[in-house]
This record gives C-alpha cells, structure tokens and sequence, in this order.
C-alpha cells in the first residue's frame, strides 16, 4: 500500500486478451480480502501528473476459480477520452496496478430470495462480466431450475466469452439459456433491438421460451444506466417490484455509471 492510497494493495498484471479494437480482458494476482461473485473492487493507477485513478470494475471470475482467489479477471471498455481506462488498455504481463482489497456490492446470490427457481441475468456491454462470475459458481449450478444470460451489445464482435459460455451452457445441462441481443447490426440469428423493448411485448420470454412470474422468477439488472432505469420501468410495469431486503421483490440493478 501507499502512504497517498489508502484500502489497495499492488497487483501484477498476469494476462491480457484482446477482445476489439476498444474491449479487453485482464487478469490482474493481488493478495486481496474474500469477495464473492457478482461483487466489484476497484482498480487504480496513476495519472501523469501523479495523481490517482480509481475505477469501479467487476470481477468476471468466479472467486472459487482454478487459478486460486488472488487471480482475479476484469472485463473492460476503453472509454474514449476516459480517465482509467485507457491507461488499463495499455498495461502488459507483468505491469503493477492497485487493487481495492476490500470488494463491494450486492449483486449476489446470497441477496436472492429462497423462493425462486427462475434467474434472469440481463445485462448491457462489459456487465456480463459479474453475471459470468455468478454463473461458475457451484452454488449457482445447483439452485435454479432456470437460468437466462442476455446480453445486449452494439456489434456482433463484442459477443464475448463465448468459449466459456458454451462451457457453462454445458455444465448446466440444458438449464442455462443464453440470449445475444445485437443493436446497431442485423444478423439473421440474432435479435436486434433493446432489452427493455424486448420485455414489454413479451418477445424476450418468447426467444428463451420462459414465461417470467412472481412466484419463480428473479431479474439482475447490470450495465448501461439507461437501460437499467428503462428495464425497471417496464418490469415495474408488468407487476414485478424493486428487491429490497426488508421486502423482498423481483428485481435488482447496478449501474456502471
Ligand atoms: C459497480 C461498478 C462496476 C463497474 N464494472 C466495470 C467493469 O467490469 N468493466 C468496465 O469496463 N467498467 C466498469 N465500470 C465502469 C468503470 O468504473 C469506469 O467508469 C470506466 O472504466 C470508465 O472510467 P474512465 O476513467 O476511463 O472514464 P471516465 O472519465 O470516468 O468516463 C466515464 C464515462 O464512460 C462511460 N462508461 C463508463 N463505464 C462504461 C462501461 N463499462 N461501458 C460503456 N461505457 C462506459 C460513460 O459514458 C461514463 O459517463 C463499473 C462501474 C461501477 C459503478
Ligand atoms: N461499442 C463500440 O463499438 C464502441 C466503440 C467505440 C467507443 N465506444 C464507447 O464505449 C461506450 C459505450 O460502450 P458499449 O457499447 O459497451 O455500451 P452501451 O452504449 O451501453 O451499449 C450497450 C448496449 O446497451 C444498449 N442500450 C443503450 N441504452 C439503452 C437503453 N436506454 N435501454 C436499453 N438498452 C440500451 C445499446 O443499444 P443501442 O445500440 O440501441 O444504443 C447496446 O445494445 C461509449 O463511451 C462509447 O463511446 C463503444
């Protein structure tokens, strides 16, 4: 740690994987405090002028992973004229940067309510990221009849982690749907429009062939915050309610900005 940043402990970039142009994943070893999946730490590194950044970003991995808890994988978009992220985009093997010892956040499974069987995982850009950390963990495998993985991105090449997704689909045994959602391209097998959109006429249940309720059902909501505010609109709309954990509900959301 340094005197000037307080709660982070020095990491060493052990892997980079180029995704896009503007997409990337690292995997960043440092000694931090137990995190569950679905949680965030943040990252730092230092400006030019020596002052410090520090980022909110989600762990992609499961802490119960085979690479040990220490090795912890990001999911991230280099913003155009961002602070942070285009100074991650340039890390290499062996680089230092800090990492936030003590992970945050309540999009987890201990948060869901006993009664649902039915999981509904519906994220926009870098926010499958936590969702893919959820979905490695045992836990996860065992609890739900039913489990839906939407992705909604721009173009079609940043469908990532597919390789892993199809392994998890594979591990769930039929149980895990996976649905890409495709915005600013057309492409024959894949939907092309927005989440909230697809929801309040019903074609997203119908794509995954799953009706939502009350009873069985639980949605995450993760990424754009536009889409979050839109999706609970809709969702509040055909009946369900905002989670809470003095009143439990049907929805629960995280905004990346
Ligand atoms: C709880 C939480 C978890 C997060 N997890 C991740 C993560 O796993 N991966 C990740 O890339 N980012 C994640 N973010 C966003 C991240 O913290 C930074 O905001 C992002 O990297 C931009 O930082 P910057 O300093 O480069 O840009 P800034 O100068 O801070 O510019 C911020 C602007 O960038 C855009 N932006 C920020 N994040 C994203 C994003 N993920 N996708 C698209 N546009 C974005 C928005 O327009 C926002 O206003 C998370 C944020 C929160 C609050
Ligand atoms: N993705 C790229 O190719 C690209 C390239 C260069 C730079 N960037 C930068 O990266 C950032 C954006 O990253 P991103 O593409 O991962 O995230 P994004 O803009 O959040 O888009 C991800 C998905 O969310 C959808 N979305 C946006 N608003 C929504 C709403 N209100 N309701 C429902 N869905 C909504 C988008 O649909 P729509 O397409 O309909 O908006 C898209 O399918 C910006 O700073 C951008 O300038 C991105």
């Amino acid at each position: 740690m340094t005197a000037d940043l307080k709660g982070f402990t020095p990491g060493i970039v052990t892997h980079y994987q180029q995704w896009t142009e503007h997409e990337f994943s690292i995997q960043v070893k440092a000694n931090i405090a137990p995190y569950q999946a679905g949680q965030f730490t943040k990252l730092a590194l230092k400006d030019q002028a020596g002052k410090w950044l520090r980022r909110a970003y989600s762990f992609v991995n499961s802490p119960n992973h085979d690479l040990g808890p220490d090795v912890m994988e990001f999911l991230i978009i280099d913003v155009p004229n961002g602070g942070l992220s285009p100074r991650l985009a340039k890390l290499q093997l062996g680089d230092e940067i800090y990492v936030g010892e003590t992970a945050s956040g309540f999009m987890t499974l201990n948060e869901i309510p006993e009664r649902v069987s039915d999981l509904w995982l519906l994220s926009t850009g870098t926010a499958i990221g936590p969702f893919l950390s959820i979905l490695a963990e045992p836990e996860c495998q065992q609890r739900f009849s039913k489990l839906v993985l939407v992705h909604a991105v721009r173009t079609r090449q940043e469908l990532v982690y597919q390789e892993l997704i199809a392994k998890l689909q594979h591990e769930y045994r039929g149980n895990l749907i996976y649905l890409p959602i495709v915005s600013r391209e057309q492409h024959p097998d894949i939907i092309s429009d927005r989440i909230p959109n697809l929801l309040s006429d019903g074609r997203l249940m119908q794509a995954v062939n799953l009706n939502a309720s009350k009873t069985s059902s639980f949605f995450y909501l993760c990424g754009n915050p536009d889409m979050v505010r839109d999706t609970r609109a809709v969702l509040s709309k055909l009946g369900f309610e905002k989670h809470l954990r003095r009143s439990p509900g049907h929805f629960s959301s995280e905004n990346y900005w």
